[in-house]
């Protein structure tokens, strides 16, 4: 884990309220991991005074870039920055995807800013030439970002692209029509997808890890700030920032989280 001051190379706003922002960052993009995230300083002010963390959406050489959307005070405030501008950032930060273990295939699936997630676990699965289906869904065809991603089955909430309905109803219905040999699920997205992915993997006794999304404060394990409960696991709370993000689904306790 390094604090850096990088210096933004792009902003690109792509459409509603989603940015992507890419930045000189060489000491986190030579061992950044996928799955693992950044925690931003959002202003040289003491407002917001708390880091922002964002997953790393995926590097380009010495470059790193995020994929955010603009929801509150923070988010905002790193849409109006310039290109040229330096960033505080912390990272890389938290645990990665496994790509260890008894599976033969892969399903990557993102909802909405989720997707920002999977492009370098995609990179490391072509890497390692295992088979991969990629699921995105969004609310509708604007809000869908596929870049970096290929051969994408898309669902949108009001069916104008792909797919009419939610991510994990497509999954399934993929499932149900392919005999895949023994898949992992890959998952990133709301609290309720999440849920419905893990118990879909319950349901066809699918490996699945999920990334989780929590308020951070530290980002490093120090402040207690992001707990999640976990079931049939050693200890009863884990802290998202430096035991996950990423967690074996049927680990997390959905009913407080999700
Ligand atoms: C490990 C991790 C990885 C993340 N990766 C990404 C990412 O790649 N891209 C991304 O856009 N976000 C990501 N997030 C979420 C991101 O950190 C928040 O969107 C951001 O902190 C919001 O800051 P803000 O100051 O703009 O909003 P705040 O002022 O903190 O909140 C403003 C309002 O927005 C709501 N809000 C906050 N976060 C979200 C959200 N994610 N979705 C909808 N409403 C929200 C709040 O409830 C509040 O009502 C990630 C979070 C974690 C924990
Ligand atoms: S954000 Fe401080 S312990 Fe996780």
């Amino acid at each position: 884990m390094k604090q850096i001051f990088a210096k933004i190379v792009n902003l690109a706003n792509l459409g509603n309220s989603i940015y992507r922002l890419t930045f000189e960052a060489p000491e986190i993009a030579n061992t950044v991991a996928p799955g693992q995230f950044i925690n931003i300083r959002i202003s040289d002010d003491s407002y917001p005074l708390l880091r922002r963390p964002f997953s790393v959406y995926n590097k380009v050489g010495d470059k790193l870039q995020i994929l955010f959307n603009a929801v509150g005070r923070g988010t905002a405030i790193i849409s109006k920055r310039k290109e040229g501008d330096s960033l505080d950032i912390i990272g890389p930060l938290g645990n990665s995807f496994s790509l260890t273990g008894d599976f033969e295939n892969t399903l990557l699936v993102g909802g909405g800013m989720g997707v920002a997630s999977l492009p370098l676990l995609y990179s490391e699965i072509q890497v390692n030439k295992i088979p991969v289906t990629i699921f995105v869904g969004a609310r509708n065809k604007e809000s869908l970002i596929l870049d970096y991603l290929q051969n994408v089955s898309c669902a949108t909430d009001d069916g104008s692209d792909g797919y009419k309905g939610n991510v994990v109803s497509l999954v399934e219905q993929y499932l149900n029509k392919n005999d895949i040999i023994k898949p992992k699920i890959f998952a990133c997205g709301p609290p309720p997808m999440l849920r419905a992915i893990s118990k879909l993997a319950d349901k066809y006794n699918i490996l699945c890890e999920v990334s989780i999304e929590s308020a951070m404060a530290c980002g490093i394990g120090i402040c207690q700030g992001c707990p999640v409960e976990r079931i049939g696991t050693t200890n009863k709370y884990s802290l998202v920032c430096k035991d996950g993000p990423i967690f074996e689904s049927n680990t997390i306790n959905y009913v407080l989280h999700g």
